[in-house]
């Protein structure tokens, strides 16, 4: 039987590209996207498939929006790049200024554009950094953060990362960047006698005490774990801001995958009613469609930019604020806006978490069920009782995918749990496809 096209066209790709998590067996048996239309990928055989990670969470508008096109094409017609340094910029990078000073957080209303997620990271730390400096306070540097995050993977950002597995190759790490336990209701062992909901955030408190205060810029956290679908305890950001405030530690959230609707509000925070200090954006910004990311600045942190005399921020990037860029962002959080899409995303939210629960939480090796808005994930287990894992080379968690896969459903995991971030332009009947397709397959890899 002659090879299929998808097949052949990864070993074309394979020799000459080295890919994000490059690793060839997993690589071999992927699929070349040549198509996408609304929530479906098509592959090079035809093959069509539900996107239910929405990319990496970012192709939330789905594929093939006209009005994102139009935007970028109309701008790199008018105006395809201007440097965005010191002295220059342009319209469409002003007009997205003034539309996320709108409705960021109420007190957030100055903004860097970077390209991603990770040079978001690393442009919240030096800017923690600089504050402090700008202050008066040089000596405090690190940056605590949780155990399990994400956060990226440039040099800074992976130190800030709590995911051991990225580390041993890049060894040493930066100094200055301490972790700590993050608020898994499913497995953090509240101490008895502790409050369950703040006893996760406690740990930061005491992180900085053993560090020293004065040694302290910055605590970053995603408020809702995109690795995982950890979802804090409902008192964990107001107990962190408390803290924060307590110790003059500057509270960064990472929104690049709960920025943008998916959770069911704008903003993540808002759920809990927190503000943060500096908030970090991507992915959703343009929906995917072109790299753009950013940090936002509260009130008082942007004030050191304005100190008379200031020195010059040595901080930038070729391609921040890019005409093209923004004009995508534009688009995005006016299609965003015009259809409703937060609302929706919280309506359908509750259709996938609820769907899951039904169509799972019977199985014996369903151990967790978890997520918030349309960020979920289902954690697979060994013994349901004392939530043992399967051993890793069972390899439990990439045969559901695999299985999911051919069953006509794409999305991502790690180790045994399964994420999923459908687009917030899913229709309820996809939601359904996803829920029931994964519930097949989990019961083909482990028979009840
Ligand atoms: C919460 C979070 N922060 C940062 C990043 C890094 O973004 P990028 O891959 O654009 O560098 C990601 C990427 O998945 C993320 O999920």
């Amino acid at each position: 039987m002659s090879q299929s096209l998808n097949a052949e066209l990864l070993e074309r790709d394979h020799r000459h590209l080295v890919h994000s998590l490059h690793n060839e067996a997993v690589h071999l048996a992927g699929n070349v996207w040549v198509r996408g239309e609304g929530t479906e990928l098509i592959d090079a055989d035809g093959k069509r498939y539900i996107d239910a990670m929405s990319g990496l969470w970012n192709v939330t508008l789905g594929y093939g929006r006209r009005e994102l096109v139009d935007a970028a094409a109309k701008q790199m017609g008018e105006l395809a790049y201007a440097s965005g340094y010191a002295g220059s910029t342009n319209l469409r990078a002003l007009e997205l200024g003034e539309v996320l000073a709108e409705c960021v957080y109420p007190n957030i209303h100055r903004f860097f554009f970077t390209s991603g997620g990770g040079e978001s990271t690393d442009s919240t730390i030096k800017t923690a950094r600089y504050y402090w400096k700008a202050v008066g306070w040089p000596g405090k540097f690190k940056t605590i953060s949780l155990l399990g995050g994400y956060h990226g993977v440039t040099l800074a950002a992976m130190c800030a990362t709590g995911l051991p597995a990225y580390w041993p190759a890049f060894e040493p790490r930066m100094p200055g960047f301490v972790h700590i336990p993050n608020h898994d209701i499913y497995r953090y062992p509240v101490p008895p006698g502790a409050d369950p909901d703040t006893a996760a955030a406690d740990e930061l408190e005491r992180a900085i005490l053993a560090e020293g205060p004065e040694t302290v810029a910055l605590f970053i956290a995603e408020p809702v774990m995109g690795g995982g679908a950890y979802v804090p305890p409902a008192a964990y950001f107001r107990r962190i801001r408390e803290i924060c405030d307590k110790y003059d530690v500057l509270f960064a959230a990472d929104e690049v995958i709960t920025g943008f609707g998916r959770t069911g509000r704008l903003f993540a925070l808002d759920h809990w009613g927190v503000t943060p200090d500096l908030v970090q954006f991507a992915k959703g910004i343009t929906s995917g469609y072109i790299a753009l990311g950013g940090i936002g600045m509260s009130d008082k942190v942007a004030a050191v930019f304005d100190r008379p005399g200031a020195d010059t921020w040595m901080h930038c990037y070729t391609y921040s604020g890019h005409p093209v860029a923004c004009a995508v962002a534009l688009a995005a959080i006016e299609v965003v806006r015009r259809e409703g899409l937060v609302a929706r995303a919280a309506v359908l939210g509750e259709r996938l978490q609820h769907g899951l629960r039904h169509a799972l939480a019977g199985h014996p090796h369903v151990g967790d069920i978890r997520g918030l808005g349309l960020i979920a994930a289902v954690e697979l287990v060994q013994d349901r009782s004392r939530k043992t894992s399967f051993d890793a080379a069972r390899k439990i968690g990439p045969q559901v995918l695999s299985e999911l896969r051919r069953l006509g459903v794409v999305t991502r995991g790690r180790g045994d749990t399964v994420y999923l971030g459908p687009a917030l332009v899913s229709d309820e009947a996809t939601i359904d496809r996803i829920v029931t397709t994964l519930a097949q397959a989990v019961t083909t890899v482990l028979p009840q």
